[in-house]
This record gives structure tokens, sequence and C-alpha cells, in this order.
């Protein structure tokens, strides 16, 4: 089994090295705008999604070199989606990637400003990428639409938020996993997909994969859900115990804790299954799979 802690380190460090070249600053006082945004990309973060993109078009020959644009965009959007989910109207955070929260470093207006910077900047980057024309048309057609509001991350967050409003969900098992499919899940389903893309996957291919990106997905927020409840603050760096004490609608309320691992590690298995079709090649893929729930951090 690849050692994943290690190559998604060493991956991490060259991402962050090439990422903090897009966040030059600009001279006049609406700087600060743009030093938020720099705040939130350049302090932390596994950088998960970058190296699912990656690995994924790497099955298909391509460098890390010709995916990243991809995969800057796609961490761009993604912060952006952290520095709101953790604004005091929504899960009102104080800590983030080790660090402040992005509204408490800055103030809660540049806070919503350096999200719309990131998710305005994400798809400029994708528009000014050296992509043939129809993947980058695919590739910002697919980050819209599952970054979005109609089947994307901002339908799920919408649908978490009222979940927690709710004192007895009707049906809250198909619940969770409709929210949490979207508010976590499209987002790592796009990361396979840019890959395969960027990859010039088969169509069958492209459904394996999709099938694999699913269940990690899913996978990977109920892992979340588990380590709200069961994870160390330093190493998450993020405040813990918070899912309960909001009312979360959670597969760790739904479900209870080991249930909750059950299932997840029942979507490692499946997502593996899906990979049947690419032998060793995708070997880091597995192994990303089963990292996903065994995380600390
Ligand atoms: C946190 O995502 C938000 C969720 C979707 C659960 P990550 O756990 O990937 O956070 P970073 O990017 O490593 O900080
Ligand atoms: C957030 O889910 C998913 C996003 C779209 C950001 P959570 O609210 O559980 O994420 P954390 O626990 O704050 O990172
Ligand atoms: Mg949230
Ligand atoms: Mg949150
Ligand atoms: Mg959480």
């Amino acid at each position: 089994m690849a050692d994943i802690k290690k190559l998604l380190a060493e991956y991490a460090e060259g991402f962050n090295k090439k990422i903090a070249a897009f966040f030059s600053l600009p001279t006049g006082k609406e700087r600060r705008a743009m030093e938020a945004m720099a705040y939130s990309v350049l302090n932390g973060g596994k950088r998960l999604r970058p190296f699912l993109m990656t690995e994924t078009a790497k099955l298909f020959g391509k460098t890390p070199e010709e995916t990243f644009p991809a995969a800057a965009a796609l961490e761009m959007l993604h912060t952006y989606s952290l520095i709101h989910d953790d604004l005091p109207a929504m899960d009102n955070d104080d800590l983030r990637r080790g660090h402040p929260t992005c509204h408490k470093q800055f103030d809660e207006a540049t806070a919503i400003l350096a999200g719309d910077g990131l998710l305005t900047y994400a798809f400029e980057v994708l528009a000014d990428s050296f992509y043939i024309d129809s993947v980058k048309m695919e590739l910002i057609r697919l980050l819209a639409k599952g970054a979005g509001a109609y089947d994307g991350m901002v339908a799920g967050q919408m649908l978490d938020l009222i979940a927690e409003t709710l004192e007895s969900p009707e049906n809250p098992t198909a619940l969770i996993n409709h929210i949490e499919e979207m508010k976590t899940g499209r987002l790592l389903r796009y990361a396979v997909m840019a890959g395969a893309i960027i990859g010039g996957a088969s169509v069958q291919e492209r459904q394996n994969l999709d099938v694999y990106a699913q269940k990690i997905g899913l996978a990977f927020q109920i892992a979340d859900d588990i380590l709200d409840e069961t994870g160390n603050v330093e190493q998450m760096g993020k405040t813990l115990k918070k899912d309960a004490s909001q009312n979360k609608l959670t597969f760790v309320s739904c479900y209870g804790l080991e249930n909750a691992q059950k299932q997840a590690q029942k979507l490692v298995s499946e997502a593996i299954e899906a990979l049947s079709g690419f032998h060793q090649s995708a070997d880091v893929l597995r192994a990303l799979a089963h990292f996903i729930i065994e995380r600390k951090s």
C-alpha cells in the first residue's frame, strides 16, 4: 500500500509553492481583500482535492503540471466554501486550518468578500489556463455545477442549515445522505472528474471513476462528522464537538458512531471495487480511499 500520508504531504508542499504565485497583492487599499484570500488559501489545508485530481489525471499519463491550474482553481473554490461555512451566520467557527478563521483574523465583511473573490478567481484561473477550449469549457461548466445552488455545494450547505433548525426531520437518513453528497461530495466528485477530463478518459473510465468519487465523497464527510466527535483539536485545526451543540444533522446523529464508521468502511470498499479496471496504476487512489476514513486531520 502506497504511503499516502507522505505522498500527500510531498504533493502539498509543491502545490503550496505554486499556488502562492496567484496571490500577488494590489497596491491600493483594496489589497485587504486579496490579503484575506491569501491568508485563507496559503495557511494550511490538506490539499486533498488537488491531489485527487492530480492522481486521477496521472492514470492517463498526465503530469502534476498539466493538472495544476484546474487543481488550483478547485482549491480556491473549496477555500471560499470554508470561509463562508465558518461565518457567524453559518457555523460560527473561530478556528480553521489551525489558525483564526478569516472573519476573526480580518472582519466579517472582508471574509465575505474574500470568499466572493476566491469563487470568482477560480473561474478566472480556469478561463486563463492552457487547456484546449473543449477541455476548458467542460472544466468550467462542471465546476460551476458542482459548486452551485441547483445540485451542488451551495444546495447542500442550504439544506445543512435548514436541517439544523428541525426538531425531528422526516426521513433523516435519506436527508443526511442527500446533504452530504451535495455539500461535500460534489466538489470531491469534481476533483476526480476534472482529472478524468484532463486525462482524456473514455466514457466507461469516467463512469467507473465517478462511482469511486461518489463513494469517497460521501465517506469523506462521514469521517468529518465522526472526527467532530472523536478527533483531536490540534490535529484537526478546527473546533470540534460543535455539530451536536448546533443541532446539526450528521451521520453520527443519525446512525451513531459505530454505524457511521461501518457505513464509511463499506463505501470505501465499494469505491475500491469501482477501480477494478485500473490495475496497479490506481494504487494511490485505492490508498487514498482508505486514508479518507482513517485520517486524523
Ligand atoms: C473540510 O474539508 C470541509 C469539509 C468538506 C468536511 P477538508 O477536511 O478537506 O479541509 P482542508 O482543506 O484540509 O482544510
Ligand atoms: C462543510 O461541512 C462543508 C462545506 C461545504 C464547507 P462542515 O461544516 O461539517 O465542515 P467543517 O467541519 O466546518 O470543516
Ligand atoms: Mg457547515
Ligand atoms: Mg462547518
Ligand atoms: Mg464538520
